[in-house]
């Protein structure tokens, strides 16, 4: 089937606002983007398909996290810093507990467009179009702001094109060296029980170097011990600005969508007639599709043939999310199904988006018991189809946030007002962050030793 980056055009496309004042500022936009230099490369997109290629394997991990929305309001260089350093920890955590590699894909440089569960709000009797990221308007509610502007296509370019900029000095420029381990732990994190356990785990990490700095090895001869590698990926909803960064790769001929290297579908734009399947299915980054409630079997075996009909490992990455209460019962058949077609896939798990609930405060929270609840049971389910649990997808950040109750700190729904910041969702801490990837490494081991010890059994 021929594939054009416009071609989702004559498709029904949902979350993408129609309502634009002016559609000739529209058009002069995305030409503009157009013109814009592509922020990532096809090359490291090709890079990232192999990386998860292993995951799909079972052979390494995939860690998956950043906002909900990044905003503009809130876009400094402490809080790219902060949140790289909590991906830093969370990924150390993975990788020493579970002795796999990790690739590490940040929710971030290009996260600004959100699909609502209304198109509308109303407060106090006067009812406006509802936020949809700051791609698109303004969270301020009146009528001005929650106007579609196509200037913000624009700052969100310039937006992740720095944010890419410092994430990659922070990952090649010495930052991310394993040496400065225990420098990541943030100032506010230092008391808690998770940053007890990580400083552990951090001596053991600074002995093993001495180890083998003593031993001949240092990171003169092996530079991986100086520097990391960590990806950019956002939900692709608003579609006309992927299509203005969607180019031709001259070396392969193939097109790939320049915003970022990993772009995923939302639960609620995975219409196999879509505008957003048809847009992805073209592009040969590495993409991924949340899976939740309401998903048949079939029609998840359906959407694999449309977007890697070639059965590329690492190419799709399939993102349960179906909350504490419904990933047992409904991800097993899902899992079953591309088990028996033999389909390769990454397997992950958002235990954030079937977990969120009003609290009687009226804030949007999520309960850390529910999180690990339906991680732990991803694991198990997924385990017991006989696929590999291949990673998490969160919504956190470094900030000392207060938007997720429980935990070992034990926030409680009276403390969330008092560090909302959040523009959409609840985002895990720093803190439970850390809590959240230890569960996860503990578990993987102990499936590795369940896995190694049926084979010495077997032998
Ligand atoms: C998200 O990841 O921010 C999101 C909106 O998720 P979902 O599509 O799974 O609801
Ligand atoms: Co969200």
């Amino acid at each position: 089937m021929t594939w054009t980056p416009e071609g989702w055009r004559s498709r029904p496309a949902k979350h993408i606002p129609e309502d634009y004042p002016d559609l000739d500022a529209l058009s002069a936009a995305t030409a503009e983007i157009g013109r814009y230099p592509p922020l990532v490369s096809a090359g490291e997109a090709r890079k990232l398909t192999a990386a998860l290629g292993h995951v799909a394997d079972g052979e390494a991990l995939l860690l998956q996290g950043g906002d909900c929305a990044e905003s503009f309001a809130e876009f400094s260089a402490n809080s790219i810093r902060d949140t790289f350093r909590a991906l830093m920890q969370m990924a150390v955590v993975l990788t020493f507990g579970a002795q796999k590699p990790v690739v590490k894909i940040g929710r971030i440089a290009g996260q600004f467009a959100k699909p609502r569960s209304s198109p509308i709000e109303t407060i106090d009797g006067e009812t406006l179009p509802s936020y949809r990221g700051d791609i698109i308007n303004d969270m301020a509610f009146a009528s001005d702001s929650r106007a579609p502007d196509p200037a913000r296509l624009k700052q969100a370019y310039s937006q992740s094109a720095a944010t890419l900029n410092l994430l990659r000095a922070l990952a090649h420029g010495g930052y991310a060296a394993l040496a400065n381990v225990h420098k990541w732990t943030l100032d506010f994190v230092s008391q808690s029980e998770a940053a007890a356990r990580y400083r552990e785990l951090a001596d053991r990490i600074s002995d093993a170097l001495a180890f083998m700095e003593a031993c001949g090895v240092s990171a003169t001869h092996a530079p991986q011990l100086n520097e990391t590698e960590l990806f950019t990926s956002h939900e692709a909803l608003l579609l006309p600005y992927e299509e203005a960064m969607t180019r031709v790769d001259s070396q392969t001929g193939d097109w790939y969508c320049t915003s970022a290297h990993f772009l995923w579908i939302g639960h609620r734009t995975r219409d196999l007639d879509g505008a957003h399947v048809e847009f992805l299915r073209g592009v040969k980054n590495p993409i991924g599709v949340k899976c939740g409630p309401g998903m048949a079997h079939d029609q998840l075996l359906r959407l694999i043939e449309v977007l890697n009909p070639d059965d590329v490992p690492g190419r799709l990455t399939l993102i349960a999310r179906f909350g504490a209460a419904g990933v047992g019962e409904q991800l097993a058949p899902l899992v079953r199904a591309v088990q028996r077609e033999g389909r390769r896939v990454v397997w992950t798990c958002d235990p954030m988006h079937g977990n969120t609930f009003k609290a009687e405060t009226g804030f949007k929270t999520r309960a850390l018991d529910k999180i690990f609840a339906e991680t732990r049971d991803f694991i198990d389910v997924v385990r017991a189809e006989g696929a590999w649990p291949g990673g998490v997808h969160v919504e956190m950040t470094g900030k000392n946030v207060t938007e997720c109750v429980g935990g070992v700190g034990g926030l409680t729904e009276a403390d969330l007002s008092s560090r909302y910041h959040t523009h959409c969702d609840p985002r895990l801490n720093a803190d439970q962050a850390i809590e959240l990837a230890f569960m996860v490494a503990e578990r993987l081991r102990g499936l590795q030793a369940d896995v190694n010890s049926a084979a010495d059994a077997a032998e």
